[in-house]
């Protein structure tokens, strides 16, 4: 057990973080609670199915690292994340699982540095107020939320642990391509922005149990566009002022999440005239529309593609240097650099160098919350009504 980690979850557990920030405007100073700097993390994990063991994959090739407990409440899951673990360090990581709250004890216990979470949808908000609330830096998967009850709780307590790094898994905030062209695109290089052409297809195939029941997974606009919605939001920095959505379901069977939808979002100013047209599917026919997405923007003096793997700048003035055109720069970083940026955080103790952080969070899930609730009343839906729904997601009792 490190005294480093102790002191510092401690003092971040206890809230004394926020008052500090309040009534001095201080941060957490070196000296009253050390960040872990370069000794070997102690990583716990919860949740160890599909998405789980990806992440794993990754972490596993990382240095001066170790991932001491896994809790995965289906035992085969559980399994082979320790099994992943125990091949690559010939260490056993800790297991739990026994109940669905299980991973309570693993995030309150003080010599861990941080967690990964990985567990379906409807458990992201409380798994990640719950690691809020005991000062326990995570990297969580997306969404951050399905409903808009969560955003709201989540932002109230995260006002009392602004000094505790949290991640959200929208991977494409540490690809440096995207940030170089959305720069570029907020700092005017395409002029004033008025068409976003946006779509996703896919197909159903490989999405199974509770990715097939809308209150648990919140259906595809929270569950998976919500990386595209992250796009939207790093690009605007607001939300929609107005949803326009239309979507069938009953379609696909064995499921009652959406099928195919088609949402507007309207924009307030100064992007008055930007509308977003977003298309996303699960009926699509396997390699009937090259590549199955696209992320475009128009605007006054040209269109941005976001589209990986190239994502590039086209002028509408040809007459510069490569007839208009301006390609990224830097990396396509993915999944890998994502985690690489968390646990960098952590040993820093520098919760505002995250990459995809609350703020891009609650924007993306926001997009998603308005097109699902537009989709459902047939009807335009502005924000303030988004927000206003109150529904929670289906948690066990405690
Ligand atoms: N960032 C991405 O590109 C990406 C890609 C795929 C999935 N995901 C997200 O990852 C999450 C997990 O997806 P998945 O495909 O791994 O699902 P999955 O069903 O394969 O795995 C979820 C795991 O969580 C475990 N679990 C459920 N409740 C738990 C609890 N209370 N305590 C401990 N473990 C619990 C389950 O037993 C299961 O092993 C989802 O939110 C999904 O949206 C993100």
């Amino acid at each position: 057990m490190s005294p480093d980690a102790i002191t510092r979850r401690e003092f971040l557990k206890s809230g004394s973080a926020a008052g500090l920030a309040a009534g001095l405007a201080l941060h957490v100073s070196a000296g009253m609670a050390a960040p872990p700097g370069d000794r070997k993390l102690r990583v716990g994990w919860v949740g160890t199915g599909g998405r789980g063991r990806h992440l794993l994959g990754h972490v596993l090739k990382m240095d001066n690292l170790e991932v001491v407990a896994i809790c995965d409440i289906t035992p085969d899951n559980l399994d082979k994340g320790l099994e992943m673990v125990e091949e690559k360090t010939q260490k056993r990581p800790e297991a739990s699982g026994d109940t669905p709250y299980a991973y309570r004890k693993l995030i309150a216990r003080d010599d861990i540095d941080c967690v990964v979470i990985a567990t379906p949808c409807y458990w992201h908000t409380t798994m990640y107020i719950d690691c809020l609330k005991e000062g326990m830096s995570v990297y969580g998967e997306k969404p951050l939320a399905i409903t808009a009850w969560e955003l709201k709780e989540i932002q109230a307590v995260r006002k009392q642990h602004p000094d505790v790094v949290l991640q959200v898994g929208t991977q494409w905030g540490s690809n440096e391509q995207f940030a170089d062209i959305i720069k570029q695109v907020r700092e005017g290089a395409i002029g004033d922005l008025w068409d976003g052409r946006f779509r996703r297809y896919g197909d159903w195939d490989g999405f199974k149990g509770w990715f097939t029941e809308r209150d648990k997974s919140g259906d595809w606009m929270l569950e998976q566009a919500v990386h595209e919605f992250n796009l939207m939001y790093w690009l605007t920095q607001t939300n929609p002022a107005k949803c326009t959505a239309v979507g069938r379901s009953g379609i696909i069977p064995d499921r009652d999440t959406t099928s195919f939808y088609t949402a507007l979002l309207e924009y307030p100013d100064p992007l008055k005239n930007f509308v977003i047209r977003y298309t996303h599917t699960f009926i699509e026919v396997p390699d009937f529309d090259e590549g199955g997405w696209s992320y475009k923007v128009v605007g006054s003096k040209g269109g941005a593609n976001l589209t990986p793997p190239s994502p590039y700048i086209q002028l509408r003035d040809k007459s510069g240097d490569n007839g208009g055109k301006i390609e990224a720069k830097g990396n396509a970083g993915d999944t890998y650099e994502h985690l690489a940026n968390f646990f960098d955080c952590v040993r820093a103790g520098t919760p505002d160098k995250v990459n995809s952080g609350l703020a891009s969070g609650v924007g993306a899930t926001t997009i998603g919350l308005m097109i699902r609730q537009s989709v459902e009343k047939k009807a335009p839906v502005t924000y303030e009504e988004t927000l206003a729904d109150t529904r929670k997601p289906p948690l066990p009792s405690a």
